[in-house]
């Protein structure tokens, strides 16, 4: 009887921290570029709405600044005063941010904001840019730039999204990360089964008494 309680905490809780593990995994866009290539970071918000009056883009972590805006009355996009003059920084047809020779101080998280139309709502996504090695050295005449989509279109809380940003990707950083949320959840679990533990005590005692 008392091994089937405990296994029934034992899955509610883990049950818990999945579901927060999840909401903390509210990931999006990705875009891995290696050093010194072109990145475009795909803006998903118009993907939700055509109805907008201006498109900006902002780099969102781990700096916070406005980087280029077009607005539906101009023709051509206006550069934010930190980047004004740089020529390495545009935007497509689509929306979509181009940064030309990156390096890895613009890994990061990037932000496309839609102002809605009257009537319309604000749209916003975010595209996480990571800067990788150059692996082929060989051949440095070809510029290979891999996209990688991760899809989901949830807007994350944005200090959510500052705990989500590894500034450098390296497989030990993940390990690390990847361990503290396991040891997280394994004393999330332990402080439940505690909690009822201690609640039954209480129980008992109050009958015996
Ligand atoms: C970056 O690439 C450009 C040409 O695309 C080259 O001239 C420049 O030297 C490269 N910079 C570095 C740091 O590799
Ligand atoms: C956004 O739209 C483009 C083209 O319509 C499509 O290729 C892409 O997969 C869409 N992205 C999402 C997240 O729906
Ligand atoms: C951009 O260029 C103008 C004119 O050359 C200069 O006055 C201004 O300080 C520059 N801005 C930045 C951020 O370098
Ligand atoms: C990366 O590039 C930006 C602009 O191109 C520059 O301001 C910054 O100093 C560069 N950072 C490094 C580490 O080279
Ligand atoms: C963006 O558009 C989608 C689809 O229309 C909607 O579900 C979402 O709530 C919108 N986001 C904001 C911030 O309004
Ligand atoms: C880029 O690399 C991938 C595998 O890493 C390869 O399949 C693809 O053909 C390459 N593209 C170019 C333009 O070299
Ligand atoms: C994000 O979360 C913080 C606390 O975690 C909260 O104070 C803030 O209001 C949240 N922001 C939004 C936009 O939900």
């Amino acid at each position: 009887m008392k091994t089937y309680e405990l296994s029934k905490i034992l899955a509610l809780c883990l049950a818990i921290s999945t579901a927060l593990c999840y909401a903390s995994e509210e990931t999006h866009f990705t875009v891995q570029s290696e050093f010194n290539t072109t990145a475009t970071l795909p803006c998903v918000a118009l993907n939700n709405s055509n109805h907008y009056t201006s498109l900006t883009w902002y780099k969102d972590s781990p700096t916070k600044e406005g980087i280029i805006r077009i607005s539906t009355k101009l023709t051509t996009p206006v550069l934010y005063k930190y980047y004004e003059n740089r020529t390495d920084v545009s935007l497509t047809n689509e929306g979509s941010l181009v940064l030309e020779m990156v390096n890895f101080s613009q890994a990061g998280t990037y932000k496309c904001y839609l102002a809605g139309k009257v009537g319309h709502r604000n749209n916003v996504s975010y595209v996480m840019l990571s800067v990788t090695e150059t692996v082929s050295k060989t051949t440095p005449t070809t510029l290979n730039v891999t996209t990688e989509f991760t899809l989901y279109s949830t807007v994350p809380n944005s200090s959510v999204l500052a705990l989500a940003v590894p500034v450098d990707l390296n497989p030990l950083s993940v390990l690390v990360g990847f361990f503290s949320l396991s040891l997280s959840k394994v004393l999330l679990c332990f402080m439940c089964v505690w909690g009822m533990t201690v609640y039954k005590k209480h129980q008992r005692n109050k009958l015996w008494s």
